[in-house]
C-alpha cells in the first residue's frame, strides 16, 4: 500500500467557540501535543504524508503545529464557514495535484488511530471508491446516520434531516472518509447546500457517487477514535484515553507501572524494557529512559535523558537538559537543569545542579547548590570524577572542581579547585572553653532584671 500516493485533507477551521479560549481549539494539547499535531501524526503514520490543512483562526500557528510532525504541509484558508464539503474544496489545488488515496479527517479529532486510517485505505486498493468510515456511538443523537444495505452504503443522512425512522439507526458517521483520488472532485463538484442547515455537507458525496455508479461502502471503527473536542470537558476526556492507551502500551513493551491511572506520559515518552516507574510521576516532553532505571514516586521529568540502571527520585525534578549517565542517582529534593551526571555519580538529597557537568562516581553531598545564575547570565560548573561535594556547599560558577577534588562541608567555592585538593571556603572554627555557661548565667540575669522594672 505504500507504493499509493496519498493526501491527507485536515479539516480545522471550525471556530470552537465553546473552548471559552484565545487559543484555536485545535491548538489544545493532549500528552503536551496540539490537538491537530495528533491528527497529523495519525495521517502520517498511514502514508498519507502530504497535508492539505484547511484553517480558519490562527492559520500560521495552527500550520506550525502540523508542521511539527509533519514537513510536507499546504496550507488552505476557508474564510466563510459553510460546511464540510465547501472546507474539503477550500484544498481543491493540492486534490488536483493527482494522488491515489485521498484521506479526510477532522482537526479536532485527536485520538483517530493510524490502524483505522489504514483499513479504510486498504479498501480503496480492495476497489470502493469511497469508504466512510462509521461507529456506534451510545447515544447518535446529533451524527450522520449511515444508510446501509447489502453492505453497500446508500446515503449519509445528517441528523437534522433524518425522518424518525433514520434516527433510529445506531451506526454514524465518524466523519472521516477515504476517497479514490482520481474521482475526488468530480464528486466533490456535485455537492449542494439543499438542506436543513443549508450547508454544503461533505457527506453528500456518498449519495452523489452512488449516482454515479461508484462503489461506495463504510467501515467500523472504535468509539474511542472519533471522539471530538469541543470544550474543556472533552479535552480532559480525550487525555484520559490518550494516557490509558499509552500506558497500556508501555506496559505492552516491558515497563512496569505500578500505579498505571496515576503515570502520565508525553506524546514523545520514550521508556526502554525493563524501567520500573513508581506511581504518581509526571513526564514532560523530551524524556528517553533507559532499561533498568527506576524512577521513584512524585518525580516530575522534563527534556531529560535516564541512563541504563539510573535512579531518579522519589521527589526528584529532571529539567531540560538533564542527562543521567550509567548508574547515576538523582535523590529527593533534587533539581537538575541542563546538567550531565556522570556514570555511578550520586546526587542524593537537597540540591540543585544547573548548567553544570559531574563526572563519574562523584559525590554530591546534601544539600549543595551550583550558583550558575547571576540575574542576568547563565554560568557552568565542573565537577571532575570522584570529586566529593560536602554538604551544604555552594558552587558559585563559573567554576570547576577537578578530579577526585575535595570540597568541604558549608564552603563557598568561587574560585577553581584543582585534582586532589581540598578546598575548605568557610570561616575557621573557634572553640570557647567554658564559655556557654557563662553566658546562660547572663542571660539569666537580664531576664530577671526586665520582670523586676
Ligand atoms: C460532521 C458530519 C456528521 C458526523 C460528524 C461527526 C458533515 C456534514 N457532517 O458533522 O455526519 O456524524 O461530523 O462528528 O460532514 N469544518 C471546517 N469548515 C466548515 C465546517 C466544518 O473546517 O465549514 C471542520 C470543523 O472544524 C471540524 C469538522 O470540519 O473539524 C467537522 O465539522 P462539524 O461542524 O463539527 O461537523 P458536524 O456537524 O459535527
Ligand atoms: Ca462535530
Amino acid at each position: 500500500m505504500t507504493s499509493r500516493t496519498c493526501l491527507s485533507v485536515i479539516l480545522a477551521a471550525g471556530e470552537g467557540t465553546r473552548m471559552k479560549s484565545a487559543l484555536p481549539k485545535v491548538l489544545h494539547p493532549i500528552a503536551g501535543l496540539p490537538i491537530v499535531a495528533h491528527v497529523a501524526k495519525a495521517v502520517r503514520d498511514t502514508g498519507g504524508n502530504d497535508i492539505a490543512l484547511v484553517v480558519g483562526r490562527g492559520a500560521d500557528a495552527v500550520q506550525a503545529a502540523v508542521q511539527s510532525v509533519v514537513s510536507n504541509v499546504s496550507t488552505y484558508e476557508q474564510t466563510e464557514r459553510l460546511g464540510t464539503g465547501h472546507a474539503v474544496l477550500a484544498a481543491r489545488d493540492a486534490i488536483a495535484r493527482g494522488y491515489d488515496d485521498i484521506l479526510v479527517v477532522f482537526g479536532d479529532t485527536p485520538l483517530i488511530e493510524s490502524a483505522a486510517l489504514e483499513q479504510a485505505r486498504a479498501r480503496l486498493v480492495g476497489g470502493a471508491d469511497v469508504v466512510v468510515m462509521g461507529f456506534r456511538p451510545a447515544d447518535p443523537a446529533g451524527y450522520g446516520r449511515l444508510i446501509e444495505k447489502d453492505g453497500k452504503l446508500l446515503a449519509i443522512r445528517e441528523d437534522k434531516d433524518a425522518s424518525e425512522t433514520e434516527k433510529q439507526i445506531g451506526f454514524c458517521n465518524a466523519g472521516f472518509m477515504a476517497l479514490r483520488g482520481d474521482n475526488a472532485l468530480q464528486l466533490l463538484d456535485k455537492i449542494t447546500n439543499k438542506n436543513a442547515k443549508g450547508e454544503y455537507y461533505l457527506t453528500d458525496v456518498v449519495e452523489i457517487a452512488n449516482a454515479l455508479g461508484k462503489s461506495v461502502i463504510a467501515i467500523e471503527i472504535a468509539v474511542d477514535n472519533v471522539i471530538g473536542i469541543n470544550t474543556r470537558v472533552e479535552l480532559a476526556e480525550a487525555e484520559a484515553i490518550w494516557q490509558n492507551r499509552k500506558r497500556r502500551a508501555m506496559m505492552l513493551a516491558g515497563v512496569t507501572l505500578q500505579a498505571p491511572e496515576t503515570v502520565f506520559f508525553a506524546h514523545d515518552t520514550l521508556i526502554e524494557a525493563d524501567v520500573i516507574l513508581e506511581p504518581n510521576i509526571v513526564f514532560g516532553p523530551g524524556v528517553s529512559i533507559a532499561t533498568g532505571a527506576v524512577i521513584h514516586a512524585f518525580s516530575h521529568v522534563e527534556g531529560a535523558k535516564v541512563g541504563p540502571g539510573a535512579m531518579v527520585g522519589p521527589y526528584a525534578r529532571l529539567r531540560p537538559g538533564a542527562d543521567l549517565a550509567a548508574k547515576a542517582k538523582v535523590g529527593n529534593f533534587v533539581e537538575v537543569k541542563n546538567a550531565r551526571i556522570g556514570a555511578g555519580a550520586k546526587v542524593n538529597h537537597l540540591t540543585y545542579l544547573g548548567d553544570a557537568t559531574v563526572g563519574a562516581d562523584a559525590n554530591i553531598g546534601a544539600g549543595a547548590i551550583t550558583c550558575n545564575y547571576d540575574g542576568y547570565n547563565k554560568w557552568r560548573t565542573e565537577i571532575g570524577a570522584g570529586a566529593f561535594i560536602g554538604s551544604n556547599s555552594s558552587l558559585v560558577a563559573p567554576v570547576s572542581v577537578g578530579d577526585n577534588a575535595y570540597v568541604a562541608s558549608g564552603s563557598v567555592i568561587t574560585e577553581n579547585v584543582p585534582a586532589d585538593a581540598l578546598a575548605l571556603g568557610r570561616a575557621h572554627q573557634v572553640t570557647k572553653e567554658g564559655r556557654a555557661t557563662q553566658l546562660r548565667a547572663r542571660y539569666i540575669a537580664l531576664k530577671q532584671a526586665k520582670k523586676a522594672e
